[in-house]
């Protein structure tokens, strides 16, 4: 294996992943998981940043855990963990906390979006959200991270603390700074109900996205219900480009099937929607309901799921106190 690479990534606990996740992360990391040597963390803390219920997020860990598995991350490749447990992601973000700047942190995108009207009344937590996450990265030295194209920013700061972690304590290259690794497709898997959202789990109707454990009949109901356009399909991507819910659809048909959109296109255009619909609907049918099922069984052991997760804190722990020491020494805190 080689030493210099190292992948790190985080996924949210927050229930049920979609087809969104899968499409956009969990399919790239197992891929990640063949060349390089991976870290994949679920991130509990961060998920705190907006409230929880305690024994929501205890079982959501799991459930992200079994989606990891079933998905085919192999624990005995990839290191895969809990972020809560691991305690020097916090020790080292408060160290960041002084590093980041609060100039920087006003400019990030998500804090707006996610905060709302009310800023006043939004977590500090969820202020310096970003901070934890440059510590997730830093405190492994991980040279790349793959995520959707809604955590670029928040990487380019975790470059800029890098840089300036590396100027202010005189340790040019002591941090890494590392490169996003955003897939080129499928960063954006869209709403079925309105194709220029984010597939996402916080949109009200459960027609807008295809849940990982969806049964096949939810799969056909979803995919007839999405929406698509009433002309027949097109045969360029010129025009494709300005109908988001039929470009939606074609985008995930052409990234199961794995042919290129164009491909995809020459195929379809011209038919009728409820054409691709039927396809559609069987391609995702035999991707998606094994992992639903295999997510149910992982998760009918609670202690194996467990287990995983203590193997790979232990792992996490040791890199994490190697690098956390080494820090502590250059800022002056040993
Ligand atoms: N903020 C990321 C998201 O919501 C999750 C995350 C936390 C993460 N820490 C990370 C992603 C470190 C990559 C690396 O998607």
């Amino acid at each position: 294996m080689s030493k210099k690479k190292l992948v790190f990534s985080g996924v949210q606990p927050t229930g049920n992943l979609h087809l969104g996740n899968y499409l956009g992360a969990l399919k790239n990391f197992v891929s990640l998981q063949k060349e390089m040597n991976c870290i994949y963390c679920v991130v509990d803390l961060h998920a705190m940043t907006t409230f929880q219920k305690p024994q929501a997020l205890k079982d959501n860990v799991l459930e992200t855990v079994a989606s990891f598995l079933a998905t085919g991350l192999d624990p005995n490749k990839s290191i895969i963990f809990k972020q809560s447990a691991v305690p020097g992601h916090t020790e080292l973000a408060w160290i960041l906390n002084c590093v980041s700047r609060i100039g920087w942190l006003n400019r990030m995108t998500q804090f707006k979006d996610k905060a709302g009207s009310d800023k006043e009344k939004a977590s500090v937590g969820l202020y310096i959200y970003p901070n934890l996450m440059a510590a997730d990265i830093l405190l492994y030295k991980a040279t790349h991270v793959p995520v959707g194209a809604d955590q670029k920013q928040h990487l380019e700061l975790s470059r800029d603390i890098a840089q300036k972690f590396n100027n202010d304590f005189d340790c040019k290259d002591f941090f890494p700074l590392p490169q996003p690794l955003i897939p080129k497709n499928v960063s954006r898997v869209m709403s079925l109900r309105d194709g220029t959202k984010k597939m996402s789990k916080s949109e009200d109707s459960d027609y807008s996205r295809i849940n990982l454990k969806d049964t096949a009949d939810e799969i056909s109901k979803k995919v007839k219900k999405a929406k698509s356009d009433s002309e027949e399909i097109p045969d360029n991507l010129k025009i494709l480009e300005k109908k988001p819910e039929a470009l939606n659809l074609l985008n995930i048909y052409s990234e199961i099937s794995k042919e290129n959109l164009e491909k995809v296109l020459n195929e379809m255009s011209g038919k009728e929607y409820s054409f691709l619909k039927m396809k559609l609907t069987e391609l995702l049918i035999s991707e998606i309901t094994p992992v639903g099922k295999e997510i149910k069984k992982l998760l009918s052991d609670r202690a194996h799921l467990e287990q995983i997760l203590k193997k790979g804190k232990e792992k996490a722990n040791i890199i994490a106190e190697e690098n956390l020491k080494i820090v502590r020494e250059k800022v002056g805190l040993i």
